[in-house]
């Protein structure tokens, strides 16, 4: 082999270095075979050059391993998507992780409270939130439940140690928004407020009893107010929201804070007669109403014997459930993504 004929290490470097950025495995351009040849030359060198040439080869080699090791950890750091939680968003960058709007969807009772309250807003009711802690006065004393009066045991409540109570019912908001709102009164206008909330009871669980669930309270004020309006109203937002018309019942039942007070049913949506849903009945009891007792009336200050009104309050799962056939109340807070993703 001539000295001609030989690769300079200035060609083999522009060569390795060139190949480096097109390698699978960055580490196989240091067993090159021209990196090989390159030191299999210094042995046919004059003794005098050896030295000197010996030194570039290894410099060359220690090079190429620089370059190796960067390109290694720029690979390792390139596959990791690195999150900086503190980076201001910026829009335009290809998002590395899905986004959740087009992952994720309404939980099934937040879809359909919409849909309920939106029909008592088209009713012309205003629509209050209730609260998720309250006191002794406005979960029972405002309601006409006397002191140590058995129908509160009914009510199985969270208590904190102070004393203040995870309300078991929406009524909790009865007496504020009839005092909120009784200036309308004055101006010959009803009282018409619908309270959507979460409401919580010490109670057994089963198919039909949660701990936590979903009612709406609907109180309604004014002149000449009857049970004929009672049942027309209920009997519209049910019609609407099952889409299609429902025979309805009211009969007899006790609570304090309504004289009469009722049980409020409707022809099972399911059957023409008797089915698995409505026991065979062809009725299902769905919520609790009445006429609002004159002491509630009193309480925030309204005049029981010029105005009457009617109250109600339902639970929202109660109403889902019996829309979509859902057998069990506890899928509702389960975290089953199989149950959720039937409603997305
Ligand atoms: N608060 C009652 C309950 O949770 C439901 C109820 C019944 C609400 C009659 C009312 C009413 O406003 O008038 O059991």
């Amino acid at each position: 082999m001539t000295a001609e004929a030989m690769p300079t290490i200035e060609d083999v470097r522009a060569k390795l270095i060139a190949e480096l950025e097109q390698v699978d495995a960055p580490d196989q351009i240091l067993k090159h075979p021209q990196l090989r040849q390159l030191y299999g030359q210094i042995s046919s060198l004059p003794a005098e050059q050896r030295a000197e040439y010996g030194q570039a080869v290894n410099k060359l080699k220690s090079e190429l391993e620089q370059l190796v090791a960067k390109r290694q950890a720029d690979e390792k750091t390139a596959s990791k998507p690195v999150i900086d939680v503190t980076a201001p968003m910026d829009v335009n960058a290809e998002q590395s992780l899905p986004s959740p709007s087009s992952q994720g969807s309404l939980h099934p009772v937040t879809t359909e409270l919409r849909k309920v309250t939106d029909i008592f807003l088209r009713m012309g009711f205003d629509v209050v939130d209730s609260r998720l802690l309250d006191d002794d006065y406005h979960v029972f004393a405002s309601l006409n439940f006397p002191d140590d009066h058995p129908a509160r045991d009914d009510y199985d409540t969270f208590m904190t140690t102070d004393g203040l109570i995870a309300p078991p019912h929406t009524s909790t908001m009865q007496n504020r928004v009839l005092k909120q709102y009784k200036s309308r009164l004055d101006d010959g206008e009803p009282i018409s407020v619908v309270v959507p909330g979460r409401v919580f009871r010490n109670e057994d669980l089963d198919a039909r009893h949660e701990h936590t669930f979903t009612q709406v309270e609907g109180v309604y004020v004014g002149r000449s107010v009857t049970v004929g309006n009672l049942i027309a109203t209920l009997t519209t937002l049910l019609e609407e929201y099952y889409g299609q018309q429902l025979q309805t019942r009211i009969t007899p039942f006790y609570f304090p804070f309504t004289e009469p007070s009722f049980e409020f049913s409707l022809s099972c949506p399911f059957c023409d007669g008797g089915c698995s849903v409505c026991s065979h009945e062809g009725w299902i009891e769905l919520l609790g109403c009445g006429m609002i007792h004159p002491n509630v009336l009193r309480e925030a200050g309204i005049d029981s014997n010029e105005f009457t009104g009617f109250a109600w309050g339902f639970g929202v799962e109660r109403l889902v459930m019996m829309k979509h056939n859902i057998e069990d109340i506890r899928h509702f807070h389960s975290g089953k993504l199989n149950f959720l993703e039937q409603f997305s």
